[in-house]
């Protein structure tokens, strides 16, 4: 290891600094733990000179999907192709990418159906190079971390963050640190972080004391930190934003609903609604809102509880454990941008979760629990009134289906909620496809699907 700092010689700095969240204080430079050096908050990434050098929308647009003709490296990432309101490279080589973004958005017919909202569309984030919208933050903050010398990169994860990580510092030529909840991830998960050679810590707490940890770690030793913290993370994971108003043909939708964990994701979001209305890309903007699992609700609490001006923790539980979060380092992003957008937080319950997995995995598309919860908060919202049938929704999948496949074999198999709440495991029967196991003969594999069409006569 040797040790540098974050700011990133081959990096123009006068194209981006960074600004405080709390007392607006702007600075060159971020330390390793990126927090403002006078307050303490969290940092953002700010562009002064974009009124002066950006070129006007209409140009910005065509320059983009120009790109897309392109077979340069550089302009096949989804997220580097928006590079003009990310942080500048020198040279387009320096950037490390796996070809990340370009993500379908989906049109969901029998979610529509079942909330009663006909316009409902999935950015299916899941369908990343690592499975996950880490991805798109990743290239860009494992990028500066190289830029700025580092050997050693690190994160606290619940899983995908790690993964994506380790990835990334492979492909960069960097060596990554990952600190996981011990039992609390999915092998998935944890096998991705082994497989791309990561030193791979399961450490004996939650994530967040992982995360505390790892803060610890940065101040002592020079390890770039790679959590959602980093304000790089949140620039690149702004173009999941910018590549649905592409696809939505700059017509924004009425509602964007992400889920809610350690809250990185929703800030950067909103970070880039903000942007594109200031920059005039986009008329008008979505309302933002963001859903947590019940057992993880801290920022629910905090609007709730304390109308959003400080945190309440909570001791986090749920089995979408991406979302496995109590102390959610971006709240205060998040409630910004909640207010800035006139979004709102709400929370579901564990079967509510699992429905609405199972209510999208019948789509054909599927997802992880964590990303399920904007079904099930969805279903809330109109139940609310917030969200009306006649507008236009996305719901944003955070993780590919296959990255917790215990889950959802225990949900096909009966056993996810059986001892707790037998009524709703009950519910949940038609939705549950178990495998069967058969004598190898055809008498018993035909009468096998005459039972399905009894069963599920609804699909004929
Ligand atoms: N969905 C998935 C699949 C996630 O992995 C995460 C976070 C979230 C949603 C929540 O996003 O934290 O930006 O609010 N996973 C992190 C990790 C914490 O370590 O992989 P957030």
């Amino acid at each position: 290891m040797r040790p540098s700092t974050s700011s990133a010689p081959g990096v123009r700095p006068a194209e981006f600094r960074f600004r405080c969240i709390a007392c607006g204080d702007l600075s060159d430079r971020a330390s390793q733990d990126f927090r403002c050096s006078h307050c303490g908050d969290l940092l953002e990434i700010t562009y002064p000179r974009w009124k002066e050098s950006l070129p006007e929308a209409a140009k910005l647009k065509s320059n983009w999907r120009q790109r897309r003709l392109s077979q340069a490296a550089i302009d096949l990432s989804g997220v580097w192709r928006f590079r003009d309101l990310l942080p500048e490279l020198e040279s387009v080589e320096q950037a490390i990418t796996l070809r990340e973004g370009n993500t379908p958005l989906y049109e969901l017919p029998q979610c529509a159906r079942i909330t009663g909202v006909p316009r409902l569309f999935a950015k299916h984030q899941g369908l990343n190079p690592t499975g996950s919208f880490k991805d798109a933050g990743m290239t860009v903050a494992a990028t500066f971390a190289r830029l700025a010398g580092f050997q050693w990169v690190a994160c606290a994860s619940t899983g995908n963050t790690s993964a994506s990580m380790a990835a990334y510092a492979a492909r960069g030529g960097m060596r990554s640190l990952v600190l996981v909840p011990e039992g609390k991830i999915s092998w998935s998960k944890l096998s991705q972080a082994l497989d791309y050679g990561a030193v791979t810590c399961q450490l004996r707490t939650d994530f967040d004391g992982c995360l505390r940890l790892l803060q610890e770690l940065v101040r002592r030793a020079p390890v770039y930190q790679l959590n959602s913290l980093n304000p790089f993370r949140l620039e690149g994971q702004k173009t999941l934003a910018l590549e649905l108003l592409e696809q939505l043909d700059w017509q924004p939708p009425d509602h964007i609903i992400v889920p809610g964990g350690n809250l990185g994701n929703s800030s950067a979001i909103g970070k880039a609604l903000l942007e594109m209305r200031e920059l005039r890309l986009i008329p008008r903007l979505p309302k933002l809102s963001v859903i947590q699992a019940e057992g993880a609700n801290a920022l629910v609490r905090t609007i709730r509880e304390a109308g959003g001006k400080r945190l309440v923790s909570v001791q986090a539980e749920t089995r979408a454990t991406a979302i496995r979060i109590g102390n959610p380092a971006s709240w205060k992003k998040a409630v910004h941008v909640l207010e800035a957008t006139g979004g709102v937080c709400d929370e579901v319950t564990e079967i509510e979760i699992a429905q609405a997995k199972a209510e999208i995995g019948a789509e054909g598309i599927g997802c992880e629990p964590a990303s399920a919860v904007t079904l099930a908060g969805l279903k809330k919202l109109v139940k609310r009134s917030f969200v009306k049938p006649e507008e236009s929704v996305v719901l944003v999948l955070t993780g590919s289906l296959l990255k917790d496949p215990d889950f959802t074999m225990e949900f096909h198999r009966g056993d996810l909620f059986k001892d707790v709440n037998e009524s709703a495991s009950a519910t949940l029967k038609p939705l549950r496809h178990p495998p069967i196991v058969l004598d190898a003969t055809l008498d018993a594999v035909i009468h096998t699907l005459e039972q399905a069409e009894k069963e599920h006569p609804e699909k004929s």
